[in-house]
């Protein structure tokens, strides 16, 4: 039992088939369930696996021709605008007696060899060659065989629907490496009868449509920082918008740099200067002193390693007297160029470095840190009012207190200041001499409401004021006289812990 219910299944299977092909024939074939019931007690009655076919088709003469069929009835063509585009008519059994028309859509344009339409052209074997072909040549192409009216039908896709040109050539989906200072015009080109919004990103990131006029991006003196995946989207209100994109590699000459600029050693101490640079392709760096290129020596050792995006070239200078002190040249080059960064190894004080700052209302604490293995003797703090002409100075303290083998201070400042923008920089003496001047810092005082503020610049400081400081015994509060206003200034040098 079980086995013959399987071969029904088969039969099912086999006639279901049998009547896709014969309708793919055109060829009417009855399909109601009536006829189905029918085969299906066939196959009870005769119990025979093979005969399937045989049973579905009606009988053929034997003198008779084979029908003409198609092996394909649908095809699928992309060409590009500008391409001769043939589409053939591949029917098989073609007898004397058949004829071929051509349609685009609904519109005959052809009869058998003959064109109507003044795009095409007929060709012996009845296939139709289109030239240059341009997106409006995109349609549903039938070819008809008469008199059994059979078709071919083919989809015929013009140009991707979007592509992205650079410089005019089709470099979708592909990757560009560029040079530095090149310059090159990246084009998105939508072929789509709709009309589209065209939208770039670069690395996910939405371009400004002032950066691209029309879907052009102009890529002017070409840098690092151009590097990335540039993406089209022909936005066309669909769910299905084309897109595409491109990888843009640029090779550029090294960008040396160094975050010690003024590296600060004591006598018989070490050192390291640090060189980071980033190249494409891969560079080589060295050291050079006295135009002398540095090789590791009893003197010298170079470590390389990888730090935050950037390589890192790291000389440590061992054993230190007054002759290595100086000029250190970091020297990186690559295929595209070199380039330099210098640093200063001196017994000074490093350039102090701003750390943080608070304000509360209009009291300003600021922190500096420099690093001096000789201890700091003095400190001198700069600040003046944006739009006024001259600076103001603290010049403070001596302190005992330091840290010998971390070399790190930290500078302290509190003052109250009268509302607007603020610049303040500092530099430090030690044992050897001046530091430079730190990098100005900008700071806003808010204004609180009119009255108030008069108020607080004629009231005494308060008392917290002088004890909010670090160390009380090295405080040396001084007090500045500008025009109109009050101000108590306190330095102090702390330790950093
Ligand atoms: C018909 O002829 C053209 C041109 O000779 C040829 O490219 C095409 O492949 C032919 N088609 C078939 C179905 O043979
Ligand atoms: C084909 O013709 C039908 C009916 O005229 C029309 O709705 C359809 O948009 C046409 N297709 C193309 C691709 O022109
Ligand atoms: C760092 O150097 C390595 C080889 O030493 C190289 O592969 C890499 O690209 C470099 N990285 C940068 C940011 O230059
Ligand atoms: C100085 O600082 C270093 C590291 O910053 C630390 O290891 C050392 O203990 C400190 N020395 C003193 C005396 O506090």
């Amino acid at each position: 039992m079980i086995k013959m219910r399987d071969t029904t299944c088969l039969w099912l299977i086999c006639l279901l088939i049998g009547q896709f092909y014969a309708q793919s024939q055109a060829s009417p074939v009855e399909s109601d369930n009536g006829n189905q019931e029918e085969y299906q007690d066939d196959d009870y009655d005769y119990g025979d696996e093979d005969d399937a076919g045989t049973d579905t088709v009606p009988p053929v003469e034997p003198a008779s021709i084979d029908p003409p069929y198609f092996e394909q009835e649908f095809v699928s063509l992309r060409a590009k605008p500008g391409d001769n585009v043939v589409i053939n008519c591949d029917v098989r059994n073609f007898q004397l007696s058949n004829a071929v028309m051509w349609y685009k859509n609904q519109t005959i344009i052809a009869n058998g060899q003959i064109a109507i339409s003044n795009r095409v052209e007929g060709m012996k074997n009845n296939s139709i060659l289109i030239k240059n072909v341009t997106p409006e040549d995109a349609d549903e192409y039938y070819c008809l065989v008469l008199p059994e009216q059979i078709r071919q039908h083919t989809s015929l896709m013009v140009g991707a629907r979007l592509s992205i040109l650079c410089d005019g050539l089709d470099i979708t989906d592909r990757s560009q490496t560029f040079k530095q200072g090149d310059h090159h015009k990246l084009e998105c080109r939508t072929y789509m009868a709709t009309s589209t919004n065209i939208k770039w990103s670069l690395n996910g990131h939405r371009l400004e449509s002032s950066d691209t006029e029309n879907g052009v991006i102009i890529l002017d003196n070409i840098d690092e920082s151009n590097v990335g995946v540039y993406q089209c989207l022909g936005d066309d209100g669909s769910r299905d918008p084309p897109h595409g994109m491109v990888t843009i590699d640029v090779h550029y000459s090294p960008k040396v740099s160094t975050h010690r600029h003024h590296v600060n050693a004591i006598e018989g101490g070490h050192a390291e200067l640090y060189c980071n640079y980033r190249a494409n392709p891969i560079a080589l760096s060295f050291f050079i002193k006295d135009a002398q290129t540095l090789q590791i020596s009893e003197k010298y050792s170079i470590k390389n390693s990888f730090h935050e995006g950037h390589n890192r070239t790291t000389l440590l200078v061992k054993n230190i007297e007054a002759s290595d002190l100086g000029e250190y040249l970091c020297h990186a080059e690559n295929a595209i160029g070199s380039n330099e960064v210098k640093i200063q190894l001196s017994y000074n004080p490093e350039t102090p470095q701003f750390e943080d700052m608070t304000i509360d209302g209009n009291k300003v604490t600021l922190h500096w840190l420099v690093r001096s293995l000789q201890p700091l003797s003095e400190a001198m703090l700069d600040y003046q009012l944006t739009g006024s002409y001259t600076w103001s100075t603290v010049t403070v303290l001596k302190t005992q207190h330091h840290n010998q083998t971390g070399g790190i201070w930290k500078i302290t400042h509190q003052m109250e200041l009268k509302p607007g923008l603020w610049h303040a920089h500092v530099k430090t003496k030690n044992t050897h001499g001046w530091s430079n001047f730190s990098p100005d810092h900008e700071f806003q005082i808010k204004s609180d409401d009119a009255d108030s503020s008069i108020d607080d610049v004629d009231m005494p400081p308060p008392d917290d004021l002088v004890r909010a400081g670090f160390g009380v015994g090295n405080v040396a509060p001084t007090l500045v006289q500008l025009p109109g206003i009050t101000l108590l200034s306190v330095l102090l040098l702390r330790l950093q812990l």
